[in-house]
């Protein structure tokens, strides 16, 4: 279904994430007719090219980032011919008449701006945007993560946007919220009556969250090392996930009634506090190794050689939830650049029962464990326990009830911000992060820096092509836990 016409204007339009994602996002929604003919891609950033050159860039963007089968000659033309370059100093001065006057031609589209800069420009460019009148009640601007990187510069930020956009035209993006998987969260739970009457600390013995990737900094060291995986995955996309899994349900799909959920779920959020942070939490940096049979270097390399830091490129941690339904029930979550492999996934692990007709020991005995894959082969797992055929006598085994997405609905699943982008142009907020979510995630992972800041103990060592420290293992060990392994 087309969405209303749009003047799409991306700010920091030569970087990454332009061509990696947001092109090719806009390439399939332009392929699949969504984009309707008025509508204009325009290209926003310092540096002076022609219409003609940043085609050109965006032309092999789409072959480095589209599947060939994907790719039709025609189809890029067809795209491309809504794409339109314009050279502006978004914290500046420069280029902005010429921005103003491409948008004057069609006042009636709708506008987005979308701030795919360095966080610390978001505040100069929605001035300039107020300044020069190209804010209107059709107008949306959409943030990327970071936000900030402590509660402080969050707010600072917020603050700036929030004095020219209201907050109904304000979209932050977490990409995962945008994930076919994340949002089947939301049918999992609340579509489906067997799962939400086990909900809860009675029934449910722990939960963990694994979000793992193969890549390193790849390039990105310079933003990443005053990052860190606690800023660039955890306050972010895994406390969403967090919340999705942890939320009671909202009154509706509405944008707000959705976010007062999560918003409680992250106010609830135990604090960590200091002395407990050794106990509680690990970080880890990868050094030389191998990744899928590959050598690579360690993370010090990567950012150039000489450089010595502190910055965590691994983060395991366990936490808590002060809610009723959840008191008492440990949440573990770890990320890492550089582990043996891309993989996200939510354990949902069943309290095992205090008694048994079957005898411990040679028979098998294992909890019941709700698996969800976010990514790849997204789908969902009921571990259940069943009797080993065969005379035997009886033995149990582990085996899955299985939901593969992919074979079930055989296509092609739309990378999330295809989803996002779409919906922005909509107006629709609610896979979107409200301020105060943002803020009351900030103030939990506040305490957490500040202690690791004030800690002379570096992160722990782990070689890339592994599951981070040992001491993540133990971490889970220690409460008589493993960290969840495929059957
Ligand atoms: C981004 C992080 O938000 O998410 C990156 O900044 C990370 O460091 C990426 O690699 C992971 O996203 P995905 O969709 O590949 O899991």
């Amino acid at each position: 279904i087309p969405v209303a016409s749009f003047d799409g204007v991306v700010f920091g339009a030569t970087g990454d994430l332009t061509m990696r994602k947001l092109l090719p996002a806009l390439y399939y929604r332009f392929r699949d007719r969504q984009i309707p003919e008025a509508s204009r891609i325009i290209a926003a950033a310092r540096s002076r090219h022609s219409d003609e050159e940043f085609r050109g860039m965006a032309a092999e963007a789409l072959r480095r980032h589209v599947p060939a089968a994907d790719l039709s000659a025609e189809t890029v033309e067809g795209f491309l011919a809504h794409v339109t370059y314009v050279a502006v100093d978004g914290a500046g001065e420069n280029g902005w008449d010429d921005l103003t006057a491409l948008l004057d031609e069609r006042p009636d589209q709708i506008r987005s701006y979308y701030l795919a800069t360095s966080p610390s420009l978001y505040g100069a460019i929605c001035r300039n945007l107020s300044e020069h009148g190209l804010i209107g009640e059709r107008s949306r601007v959409v943030l990327e993560k970071p936000i900030g990187h402590d509660l402080a510069s969050a707010r600072a930020i917020n603050d700036q946007v929030g004095r020219v956009f209201p907050e109904t035209q304000i979209f932050r993006i977490d990409h995962y919220l945008g994930k076919e998987t994340v949002q089947n969260l939301l049918a999992l739970r609340f579509a489906n009556t067997i799962f939400e009457r086990l909900w809860n600390a009675d029934v449910i013995d722990h939960v963990q969250i694994t979000v793992a990737e193969t890549v390193g900094v790849e390039g990105r060291g310079g933003y990443y090392d005053t990052s860190g995986a606690l800023r660039d995955m955890l306050q972010n996309h895994m406390l969403q996930l967090l919340c999705l899994i942890a939320m009671e349900s909202p009154l509706s799909l509405d944008a707000d009634a959705v976010r007062d959920e999560k918003l409680k779920v992250l106010r609830a959020l135990k604090p960590i506090p200091a002395h407990e942070v050794p106990h509680c939490t690990v970080r880890g940096q990868y050094v030389a190794g191998a990744v899928d049979g590959k050598p690579v270097p360690g993370y010090l390399t990567d950012l150039g050689g000489e450089a010595r830091s502190h910055t965590e490129t691994f983060v395991a941690l366990k936490l808590e939830l002060m809610t009723p339904r959840w008191a008492g029930v440990p949440f573990y979550l770890r990320t890492g650049k550089r582990l043996p492999q891309k993989m996200s996934e939510i354990v949902v692990q069943f309290r095992s029962s205090p008694f048994s007709i079957f005898p411990a020991g040679s028979f098998g005995r294992e909890p019941n464990r709700l698996v969800i894959r976010l990514q790849p082969q997204e789908g969902i797992r009921l571990e259940v326990m069943t009797k080993e055929p065969g005379p035997g006598g009886m033995r149990l085994r582990a085996t899955g009830l299985d939901i593969s997405f992919e074979e079930t609905f055989n296509q092609r699943y739309p990378d999330a911000y295809e989803r996002l982008l779409m919906d922005v142009v909509r107006g629709n907020a609610t896979l979107f992060m409200r301020r105060d979510e943002v803020e009351a995630a900030w103030a939990w992972a506040d305490g957490l820096l500040q202690t690791w800041a004030e800690s002379p103990e570096p992160p722990r060592p782990y070689a890339a092509g592994t599951w981070g420290p040992t001491a993540a293992i133990a971490l889970i060990e220690r409460d008589g836990r493993t960290w969840h392994e495929d059957l």
